[in-house]
């Protein structure tokens, strides 16, 4: 038998289903800023090379101090073609960068005439791509 309720847990049952109530949009709030705050920011994308490539004004201190100049001139021919004209005739070649640090250590023959540049092998594969970084940022030469 079913006892009749007196009207003072019959107010607290009323809170209580109140309650209830009030709790459904909370949970929703509640779940709705979990999902906001789980997730993650996306990974940065993958650099190319691990290593970031060296500044220009770093390649250029390189070509100073290496003599370069010696046989180089920034846009007439010496011994060797102006580093203009090499800027120039390698800018568009996707591989410009490793060729031209390939070359500055190993040297060149046959490419431009008919005198050679010796090999340099106090210079490291760092100090060589440097001045490749350098010497592909040099302006075309002025036309003749
Ligand atoms: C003894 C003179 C001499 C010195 C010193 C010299 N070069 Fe050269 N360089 C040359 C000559 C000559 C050529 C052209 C060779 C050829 O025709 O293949 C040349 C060519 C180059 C080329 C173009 C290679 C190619 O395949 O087209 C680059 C780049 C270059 N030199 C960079 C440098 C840098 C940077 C230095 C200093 C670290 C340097 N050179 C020092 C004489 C020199």
């Amino acid at each position: 038998m079913v006892q009749p309720s007196s009207p003072a847990s019959r107010r607290w049952r009323r809170v209580g289903l109140g309650v209830a109530v009030a709790m459904v949009p909370a949970l929703f709030a509640w779940l709705a800023w979990q999902s906001i705050h789980s997730r993650r920011p996306p990974p940065p994308a993958p650099a190319v090379s691990a290593a970031p490539l060296p500044a220009a004004s770093e390649g250029w201190a390189q070509v100073q101090a290496q003599f370069c100049l010696r046989c180089h001139g920034m846009e007439q021919t010496h011994v060797g073609p102006g580093f203009a004209q090499i800027a120039q005739r390698y800018r568009g070649e996707p591989d410009a960068l490793a060729y031209l640090a390939r070359r500055i250590r190993e040297g060149s023959a046959g490419v431009w005439g008919r005198k050679l540049m010796p090999r340099q092998p106090g210079i490291s594969a760092e100090q060589a791509q440097a001045m490749a970084v350098w010497l592909l940022a040099q302006p075309d030469p002025p036309a003749h």
